[in-house]
């Protein structure tokens, strides 16, 4: 019997990456930030100024990409090539990088098996965009976190101003609105609910109140 699963996919903004961490500390099961590894292959992608368009040579970025997790203090540390890349790879140039990267078949095949090599005992809770309907597609529990992109811009901006960035709420929305389109668009495992996956939608919900409800479910299902 492999150890059980959660996933939480949904789009950027939509809640998933917290509750994701909430919720793997509550269960003690690792955590996996899918978007975490496209966003290092990006990040790669940049560094090596290759043309985010040649999917040969991107191809070859993701097989090569030396990449690490390592959690310290409760926070997730991300390393590229033994760099600590965590803050770098949440910088809005490299959201759209991995968005444009993550559209590539060969991108997307070279790093499944990286994410499977997560599902370790007693379980996992992986978020992202496909996690329910291609890389952990017998999941007992699934979830689908959705919220309007005006609240998700607002939620945003709030992160970014406790951080000391200001930026207008109008540019994030856009961004947001381009990254849903191409990740929804995309042929290679478009952000969709899996069939089997429960929606929730988190516009106006409390990070508490929806972390409850997914609780509820793993309760349910596990
Ligand atoms: O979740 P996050 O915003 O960090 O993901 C960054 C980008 O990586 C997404 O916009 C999406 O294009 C891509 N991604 C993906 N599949 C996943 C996780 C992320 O395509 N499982």
């Amino acid at each position: 019997r492999l150890p059980p699963v959660v996933t939480i996919d949904g789009p950027s903004g939509s809640g998933k990456g917290t509750i994701a961490k909430l919720l793997a500390d509550r269960l003690g099961f690792t955590l996996l930030d899918s978007g975490a590894l496209y966003r290092a292959a990006a990040l790669a992608a940049l560094q090596k100024e290759v043309d985010l368009a040649d999917e040969a040579v991107l191809t070859q970025v993701a097989k090569d990409l030396d990449v690490r997790f390592l959690v310290s203090d409760g926070r997730l540390q991300v390393l590229l090539e033994g760099r600590d890349i965590t803050n770098e790879i949440r910088m809005e140039r490299v959201s759209m990088a991995a968005s444009t990267v993550a559209a590539i078949p060969g991108v997307r095949a070279a790093l499944l098996q990286r994410q499977r090599d997560f599902r370790l005992e007693p379980g996992l809770v992986a978020d992202g965009r496909d996690m329910g309907t291609t890389v952990f597609p017998d999941a007992p529990v699934k979830v689908y976190l959705t919220a309007t992109a005006e609240e998700r811009a607002r939620r945003r901006e709030a992160q970014l101003r406790e951080k000391g960035v200001s930026v207008s709420l109008r540019d994030l929305l856009d961004d947001i609105r381009a990254r849903d389109a191409q990740d929804m668009n995309r042929k290679a495992s478009p952000l969709a609910p899996a069939e089997d996956a429960v929606e929730l939608d988190s516009t106006g919900v409390g990070i508490e109140e929806v972390l409850r409800r997914v609780l509820a479910l793993v309760q349910e299902r596990t």
